[in-house]
């Protein structure tokens, strides 16, 4: 019993007579009862307490009782309650939404049906009950598609599909820690909030107060309207006029009580002129120097982004804690509508010193193929669930993936391979030659028909590729590496960086970036450095590709994407 209360993943529970109450809330998680090797068949008679929302509800002999089937998002499976009219209105219990916290006694169903559940749950009390009009709720029982539930997404998570991908999402953040912490990696939190471009593309959100601020001073000034040149003229003669008194006072030797009097009088004049004076000065818009907007009277004193990638600031942790990793929030706003781009996704990024490119690829491989072992042995029951409603194939996928090596071929191979295909009938939207950076077409082409698999290519051309990359010794390419996945196309970008101080300033130069942002990157450089490598793995794209849902909007809990930012 013990054991069992300290043990957090409830899935892990041995048969025992009793099941504990969660220890932070005032009932049990369904999941304690109905994940257990039996079924919860063992608890028969136990009293507990359960919370959860009404999925289905339907009243039975002729009003006399009711099945409801209540879900609390612990697990997939409903428990089965049957509430007497004696315990309350029915009525009340049954539409679909409604939240109930009820006591009950757990019991083996009537024999004939038996099949379905092992385990249901009598209601002797109602403790709470968040009631619903179903004429007014916008999630009725019908099937309704994941492109409307997205005007709901704060409603969204009630449904079973939304339920089960949080759940797998959250698997996946937990195998992720458990992955790099188990290989000596340290987590690090870098900024969300950067003044410089990782990838050099241009595709960054400004972080600025110097539009609110611009409309605070418009609005104020219309409330309020601005001293003219005649009101700072007259403050300013009323200052030099109050001035004239007290010298005057002082040379005629005035008593001390008037001579104070006058200087308060001044200082008075001088306080108001100088606000008079500040006034004068507030200008309606957006600050300007040089015919440029002045980033200095912004918040930082200079221009902020939203960052795009965590890889630079953690490099400065790699090449001085050796293995690192961070996991968090990027942004991006490119305009594309696309079922594989959010303008807010999470990255997973490592980052290893004494690492080269083979060591990248290998660690991106070891960590897929761990994230898919792990759905498989920690979310099963949610991963039926994907192959019973949106891909037969879900459960397959990951089993192959997390058993198959990775096919792993250089960008110019992979060049040929297409070129080959091409010749031999095979039609591409965008045109192949050496040189072109792979479109999603080209992917999928590569993961889905030619090799079924995964697939690694690696060293593409630099002119395709940030300026970070190593430049490798035929001077043409760079040692990146891409993880292409049936199913999503690119997964993972990586690469190894280049530590050559000479050769990443030169990087810099010819790609037309300025030098001064980078002046830090390049200390790493400078002083003590090191070869390193690293990679960002797209979270919602390994989501996509588990769960087998189609459009990235559906994987994170709250998407942004042009035009769409709700809550
Ligand atoms: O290939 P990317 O741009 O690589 C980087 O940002 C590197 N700084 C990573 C590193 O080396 N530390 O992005 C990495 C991954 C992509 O492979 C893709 O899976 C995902 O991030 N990604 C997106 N996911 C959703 N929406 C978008 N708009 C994405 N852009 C990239
Ligand atoms: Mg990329």
């Amino acid at each position: 019993m013990a054991e069992a209360a300290i043990t957090p993943a409830v899935n892990n529970l041995t048969l025992s007579d009793t099941i504990p109450q969660h220890e932070f809330s005032q009932r049990v998680l369904i999941r304690t009862i109905l994940t257990r090797p039996d079924g919860g068949a063992g608890l028969a008679n136990q009293t507990l307490k359960v919370g959860g929302w009404v999925k289905k509800g339907r009243e039975q002999g002729k009003g006399t009782f009711a099945f409801i089937e209540l879900n609390d998002g612990s697990c997939p499976a409903n428990l089965q309650l049957i509430i007497h009219s004696d315990v309350g209105p029915l009525g009340q219990f049954t539409p679909t939404g409604t939240c109930l916290h009820v006591e009950g006694v757990l019991q083996m169903p009537p024999e004939d049906k038996q099949g379905k559940q092992a385990i249901e749950m009598k209601v002797v009390k109602v403790l709470d009950v968040g009631s619903v009009d179903p004429a007014k709720y916008p999630l009725p029982k019908t099937r309704l598609t994941l492109e409307f539930l997205r005007d709901y997404v704060h409603l969204r998570p009630r449904t079973n599909t939304i339920a089960a991908i949080a759940r797998i999402r959250n698997a996946l953040a937990y195998a992720t820690h458990t992955f790099f912490q188990k290989h000596g990696f340290l987590y690090v939190h870098t900024p969300i909030i950067t003044t410089s471009d990782c990838e050099g593309a241009g595709e960054m959100f400004q972080v600025t107060t110097l539009i609110n601020e611009a409309e605070k001073i418009e609005k104020e000034l219309i409330k309020n309207p601005p001293p003219t040149q005649e009101d700072v003229d007259s403050a300013k003669s009323d200052v030099k006029a109050k001035g004239e008194i007290v010298a005057k006072l002082k040379a005629d030797k005035a008593g001390k009580p008037e001579i104070t009097a006058a200087v308060v009088e001044l200082t008075k004049a001088k306080e108001n002129c100088s606000k008079i004076e500040e006034r004068f000065k507030l200008k309606p818009g957006i600050p300007k120097k040089d015919g440029k907007i002045d980033y200095g009277q912004d918040f930082f004193a200079r221009q902020a982004f939203l960052t795009v990638s965590g890889q630079l600031q953690v490099e400065t942790f790699a090449c001085a804690l050796s293995s690192v990793y961070t996991f968090g929030p990027t942004f991006r706003a490119e305009h594309s509508h696309t079922s594989r781009h959010l303008a807010e996704f999470w990255m997973v990024e490592p980052e290893i010193a004494f690492a080269d490119i083979e060591d990248d690829m290998k660690c991106a491989e070891a960590y897929v193929r761990f994230l898919c072992q792990w759905l498989l042995d920690n979310c099963l029951d949610d991963m039926e669930f994907m192959v019973e409603k949106f891909d037969k194939n879900a459960i397959k996928r990951l089993q192959m993936v997390a058993s198959t090596n990775f096919v792993r071929l250089s960008y110019t191979e992979a060049v040929t391979i297409l070129e080959e295909a091409v010749s031999k009938g095979h039609k591409f939207e965008n045109q192949v030659e050496w040189g072109i950076d792979l479109a999603s077409e080209h992917e999928k082409f590569l993961t889905e028909v030619k090799f079924e698999s995964p697939v690694i290519v690696y060293n593409y051309p630099k002119g395709i590729k940030a300026f970070y990359m190593k430049v490798n010794p035929d001077k043409k390419t760079v040692a990146a590496m891409d993880v292409l996945v049936p199913k999503v196309g690119e997964l993972i970008g990586g690469s190894q960086r280049e530590e050559n101080y000479e050769v990443i300033k030169e990087r810099i130069l010819e790609m037309g970036l300025p030098l001064e942002p980078y002046e830090w990157y390049l200390d790493l450089r400078r002083y003590g450095t090191v070869k390193h490598s690293g990679f960002g793995l797209g979270f919602e794209r390994m989501i996509l590709f588990a769960t087998g849902i189609d459009n990235i909007r559906d994987v994170i809990p709250f998407p942004r994407y042009p035009g769409r930012a709700d809550l």
